[in-house]
């Protein structure tokens, strides 16, 4: 006599237990460096001089893929690609495409990227192809000639096609904008009236103590956003909005244009407290905050073995391992907290 067969059963994946850090914050947002390239040399990041690593100590695309593939498995929800400059690693488009997956499983809900810009002409169509819906581009300045000076080797006109060839894509633009007392003080309106009318996001970043401050006068440069959106608001008022992109930014409308601000704001208020992000650079490294030292390796228990398990061991216990915040502070008139390495060695 045959047995009935038991209902089917729905199908249920195994559980994972989503990546919580040891002050109950759940990490779901991941930033990847995958060059530490760049065809710029922005003074607040990068030295003129700087040594760049060996191509061999790099992971290669396909381990890149397993990399954030694992995180994404462990709840990973939004992934960043960064640099360095992104776009200047080669294949890097490939890498886009077989990142998409996860997007088009329902694993991932955004992809995305942090560039200067440059390379947007050849690559915007692309990135809008493999599902990117939205880019930061960091711009300071409408000014060819500051522009030329803060970036060293950056040319404004080439990152304006960029910009326009991902709009023109169907990618939503945001630019980041480093706050600069001196630098870009002048140009506050100019750039949120430019933004207002080429249909462009901004935000606004506090300057932070990162890399060989070398001749660089942290201080003298630090504007602070509470400065800066009290000017804006002698414009127009300013109402914040609940809308949260899953990044550090609060964002406000300005009722004048009706157009987005961003604020971040590491110096004047500290967001660390709902911080939901980690950073892998592109030799595999797991640095669990921008602000802080404390790295571990990712890339050992990667290439030890072909299945992932000792690689999630070592995601979580990086995890367990994730400092309170930053100690960035120049509120004593000198820079406290400096972190040595540059901002590109972890993208932002
Ligand atoms: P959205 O998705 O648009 O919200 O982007 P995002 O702000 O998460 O990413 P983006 O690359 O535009 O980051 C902007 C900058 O904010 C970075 O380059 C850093 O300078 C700064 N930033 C991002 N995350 C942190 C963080 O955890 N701590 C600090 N201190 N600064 C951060
Ligand atoms: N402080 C604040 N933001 C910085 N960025 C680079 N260096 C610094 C710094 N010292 C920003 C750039 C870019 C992103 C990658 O990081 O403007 O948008
Ligand atoms: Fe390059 Fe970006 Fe650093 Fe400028 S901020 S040097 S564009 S990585």
């Amino acid at each position: 006599m045959r047995l009935a067969q038991p209902f089917a059963q729905p199908y249920v994946p195994p559980m994972t237990m989503p990546l919580i850090d040891p002050f109950a914050r759940t990490i779901d947002y991941l930033r990847v460096s995958v060059t530490d390239r760049c065809d710029f040399r922005c003074v607040y990041c990068m030295s003129e001089n700087m040594t760049f690593l060996p191509k061999k100590e790099l992971l290669t695309l396909e381990e890149l893929d397993r990399m954030c593939s694992a995180f994404v498995r462990l709840g990973v929800k939004k992934l960043r690609i960064t640099g360095g400059e992104p776009l200047v690693r080669r294949g890097i488009m490939t890498f886009f495409k077989t990142m998409s997956r996860h997007l088009t499983s329902g694993a991932l809900q955004e992809l995305t990227l942090t560039t200067n810009g440059s390379q947007l002409e050849k690559y915007a169509d692309e990135l809008a192809a493999c599902g990117v819906k939205r880019i930061n581009v960091s711009l300071d300045t409408l000014d060819e000639e500051k522009f030329a000076r803060v970036t060293r080797w950056g040319r404004l006109p080439q990152v304006l096609r960029g910009i326009r060839a991902a709009q023109a894509a169907g990618m939503r633009v945001k630019l980041n904008a480093v706050a600069l007392k001196g630098f870009n003080e002048d140009e506050l309106f100019t750039l949120t009236d430019w933004c207002a009318q080429n249909d462009l996001d901004i935000t606004f970043i506090e300057v932070m103590p990162m890399g060989d401050l070398g001749n660089e006068d942290r201080i003298g440069q630090y504007w602070s956003l509470k400065d800066l959106r009290a000017k804006l608001a002698t414009r127009s008022d300013l109402t914040e909005l609940a809308e949260r992109t899953g990044g550090p930014a609060r964002y406000f409308r300005m009722e004048a244009t009706g157009q987005k601000i961003g604020f971040i704001t590491p110096l004047s208020h500290n967001f660390c407290e709902s911080c939901n992000r980690v950073r892998i650079t592109c030799t595999g490294e797991i640095y669990t905050c921008l602000g802080q030292e404390g790295h571990s390796d990712l890339r050992a228990p990667l290439r030890a073995s072909e299945n992932d398990a000792q690689l999630e061991d070592a995601i979580r216990a990086a995890i367990a391992l994730k400092p309170k915040g930053h100690d960035f502070d120049y509120s004593r008139q000198q820079v406290d907290g400096q972190v040595s390495r540059h901002m590109s060695h972890t993208g932002g």
